[in-house]
């Protein structure tokens, strides 16, 4: 006890000392006073110097301290281009900017009038994506323009049109994820086998299948299954109008099936033969670095190109499950075209939602964001759908837009009133890129091979050089330029 209280006499008392220490130093120590040293060279005035708050674009405001800059993304990524204000080079890579933490949905939109330059920037952000792994897949591309890209990269476009001799099988067991069990393999194979012809049905029957359908489907399904090694679409469609007498003591399976039957009879024998009626002559390779679905031979038939990105999609869906797929870009191009079909709208819708999950970004092209309300009909779940393709969608891409559609575009992504009256002006390539809240205008940059390579325009300058060869005199400057002529 009276230790106790002898060591907390020293205690204070040694504080008490360290407090006198510190006032004789601060005693010692000479400050300069906060007003400077009084004297004319304090040039202070008696009142405060008082400046009011000034705010200006950094056009204005660069006259006065040149060094102004946006603060950017970071130099990690892809390089797209150069910031048309900053001038700096612009680098986009939605891997990354989720990494960083600055976006939280890797999807993209990008929309822009005809001829903007939006394909030739998506088949740049992929291509030059590849080197660092990712992968690149087109579920369906009515110009069949990334057919060369495909090629180019050491991938594969599967082109599918009537009088080709290649044959896509619905059936098929598709890629196997590496994890799977034989078990698990077997079960996900006959339920990705039912979905699937289920899916195709309803497309080609234009509503949802009823339960009595469903059962005429599945019995003749695991009949066709049993009896073939490799089963195809004949099989299910011929035992669906005529099942066995095993599976149908009463008559009462062929008339349930009747009108599913004769639906998917249009797949093999009808108007859409000629595709889905043999095994498979294409693969689907995931390891491929591109696989685009050529559709240019189908574009003019919307139930056929429906119906054959279905089954792609189902396919994809397959190697988006293994663990061990990767990264991959999903292009829709024109999608406006493929966004009528609701079943596809469905499968993209949670395509997009899942994209985190299977490390997939998607990218939506299109013309103007209207495009997105001519889906459906007002209020209907179709026109919700495409809506909340928008807002799973943190990048926005506006390519030039109209002046007439710049207001509704204005309001739809939430654009200032300087941002809306840029988008008329821009020109080929150039675009207003609002990431999450933050604005950039970018120049997409192309080499010259990639320009070669993306070109679209080489039917419109074809023809208008047969024009211009009979509407021209033969030395104008610009027949010579077009002929190559040295002037
Ligand atoms: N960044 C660019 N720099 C220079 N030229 C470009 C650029 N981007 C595109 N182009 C030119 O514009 C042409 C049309 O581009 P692209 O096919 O990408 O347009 P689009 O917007 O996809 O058109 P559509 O709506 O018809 O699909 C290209 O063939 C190319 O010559
Ligand atoms: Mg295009």
């Amino acid at each position: 006890m009276k230790l106790d209280k002898a060591a907390r006499h020293a205690r204070k008392a040694k504080y008490r000392q360290e407090r006198e220490d510190a006032r004789h130093e601060a005693h010692a120590a000479a400050f300069l006073p906060a007003w400077g040293e009084p004297g004319p060279a304090q040039l202070r005035t008696p009142g405060h110097f008082w400046l009011p708050k000034h705010q200006d674009t950094t056009a204005t405001l660069a006259g006065a301290y040149p060094f102004l800059a946006e603060g950017g993304l970071g130099a990690d990524g892809v390089f797209v281009g150069s910031d048309m204000f900053g001038g700096a080079s612009f680098v986009y890579d939605p891997w990354v900017l989720y990494a960083a933490g600055i976006i939280t949905a890797p999807n993209i939109v990008l929309a822009g009038i005809v001829g903007s330059g939006k394909s030739s920037l998506a088949k740049s952000l992929y291509t030059r994506s590849i080197p660092f792994g990712r992968r690149v897949y087109v579920p369906g591309d009515p110009k069949g323009e990334h057919t060369a890209v495909a090629e180019a990269v050491g991938g594969k476009a599967i082109r599918l049109g009537h009088g080709l001799a290649t044959r896509l099988n619905p059936l098929d067991e598709g890629y196997r994820p590496s994890h799977l069990t034989d078990a698990e393999w077997l079960a996900q194979v006959t339920s990705r086998r039912r979905d699937l012809i289920g899916a195709l049905a309803e497309t080609v029957l234009d509503r949802t299948m009823t339960p009595l359908e469903h059962t005429a489907i599945d019995v003749a399904l695991s009949s066709a299954v049993a009896s073939a090694r490799v089963p195809i679409l004949p099989m299910v469609v011929e035992r669906i109008l005529a099942p066995d007498c095993v599976d149908d003591p009463d008559g009462r399976l062929t008339e349930d099936g009747r009108q599913v039957g004769h639906a998917l009879r249009r797949l093999v024998a009808g108007d859409l033969a000629g595709l889905f009626d043999g095994p498979s002559t294409v693969r689907f390779d995931p390891s491929l670095p591109m696989v685009s679905l050529d559709l240019s031979a189908v574009a003019e038939n919307s139930t056929l190109i429906s119906v054959l990105m279905t089954c792609s999609s189902a396919w994809m869906e397959s190697a988006l499950l293994d663990p061990e797929g990767g990264q991959r870009w999903v292009i829709y191009d024109e999608a406006w075209r493929l966004m009528s079909h609701p079943a596809l709208l469905r499968r993209m819708d949670a395509q997009w939602r899942l994209a985190r999950h299977y490390g997939i970004a998607n990218m939506l092209i299109f013309h103007k964001l209207t495009d997105l309300d001519n889906v459906g009909d007002q209020g209907t779940a179709m026109r919700s759908l495409a809506s909340s393709l928008l807002a799973n969608a943190e990048t926005r891409i506006i390519y030039r837009q109209e002046s007439d559609q710049t207001k509704g575009a204005a309001e739809t992504l939430g654009l200032t009133g300087t941002e809306m009256k840029l988008l008329p002006t821009l020109s080929t390539g150039q675009g207003l890129w609002r990431i999450k809240d933050r604005s950039f205008v970018v120049q997409h940059q192309l080499h010259p091979a990639e320009m070669a390579l993306f070109d679209t325009t080489a039917r419109m300058t074809q023809e208008s050089r047969g024009i211009t060869n009979e509407m021209t005199s033969h030395h104008s400057p610009r027949h010579a330029y077009l002929e190559g002529e040295q002037p």
